[in-house]
């Protein structure tokens, strides 16, 4: 009789994909908490194992793949993003890598309207108002915010999320502008949207959402002299991931009121903030809840098993990054 090939699970997740695996005869190797594991224990537990899916949150690095040894055929990245893995390390061991893309987009273009309508809105600083007892009543000059009908979005990245974001932005009433390295066709039918250069984007746009993936060459993409671009009243919207804007410039811009508002689900040294963004009443802070609803994150579970299940049985996986 074989051994079962042994897969690490980095944290828990929801049931589906843990039930395929074990119907498929997998041995799993289960970090059944929501914290995340000691790098060291992480390191540790990747030791033999054949297959591991892993969060965004773990640098699935050289010294990963060797500590996980020549066992390791597949990671599955619990994620669509995936600055987290290097690939071309993975790719020099043999080892396939994965991603989940496409089941997610729905529930993060939501979460980023989510950050929309509540900065817009000063939905946050309402809340706060409303529970503390300060609110006095109705009053017409009371918390005023941005219309969104007639208002520019700008889409910053046009890919399936982007476009998921710009469609949205039709039923709010606002025109969509979109900044890409090429023509995208699928946002200019969805949302009508035009393809502007950046610096356009950011000087015409009342709210900028922004939706690449984190590269060398989108790191830092909005800095001072873009957020100097903004406009004063315009809300700067991140669902990415935090280092695609230096955090310090937007708490700056934040403070000075170079910008009316920003909305984050990702920061730049998650769960770490910026000194100084958490006392801002014109940010919107949420905990990287962008793909965080029950159908999607059970899509992503069975999604990133279907992807183990494949490169172990010799198959090509639904979703490879190499
Ligand atoms: C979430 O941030 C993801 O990349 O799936």
């Amino acid at each position: 009789m074989t051994t079962p090939s042994r897969v690490l699970i980095t944290r828990r997740i929801p049931e589906p994909g843990l039930v395929r695996l074990r119907a498929a005869g997998v041995a799993i190797d289960y970090v059944d908490q929501d914290d995340p594991p000691s790098r060291a224990e992480l390191l540790a537990r990747a030791a033999g194992a054949a297959g591991v899916i892993a969060m965004m949150s773990e640098r699935i690095d050289a010294e990963f793949l060797d500590a996980a040894g020549p066992s390791l055929r597949v990671v599955a990245n619990f994620a669509v993003g995936f600055d987290n893995i290097d690939v071309p390390a993975c790719s020099a061991r043999g080892v396939r890598a994965t991603n989940t893309p496409g089941v997610l987009t729905d529930a993060t273009a939501d979460i980023a309207w989510t950050l929309v309508l509540a900065a817009a809105r000063h939905a946050i600083v309402g809340d706060r108002m409303v529970r503390s007892g300060q609110w006095k009543g109705w009053a017409p000059t009371q918390l005023l915010g941005l219309q969104l009908a007639g208002a520019t979005l700008g889409v910053v990245g046009a890919g399936r999320i982007g476009t998921a974001v710009a469609r949205r932005g039709v039923g709010f009433g606002m025109r969509v502008l979109y900044y890409a390295r090429r023509d995208v066709p699928e946002i200019e039918q969805a949302a009508g949207a035009r393809r502007v250069d950046l610096d356009a984007l950011l000087s015409e746009s009342d709210v900028v959402s922004l939706h690449l993936p984190l590269t060398p060459q989108t790191r830092h993409l909005i800095d001072a002299p873009q957020l100097a671009r903004m406009k004063p009243t315009a809300i700067l919207i991140n669902t990415a991931r935090g280092p695609v804007v230096n955090e310090a410039a937007v708490v700056e811009a934040l403070r000075k009121r170079q910008i009316a508002a920003a909305g984050f689900d990702v920061y730049e040294n998650e769960p770490k903030l910026t000194p100084g963004l958490a006392e801002l009443d014109n940010a919107v802070l949420l905990p990287h809840l962008g793909s965080g609803t029950v159908a999607t994150r059970e899509k992503m579970s069975l999604m990133t098993a279907e992807n183990i299940l494949a490169v172990l049985a010799g198959r090509e996986p639904p979703n490879p990054l190499n």
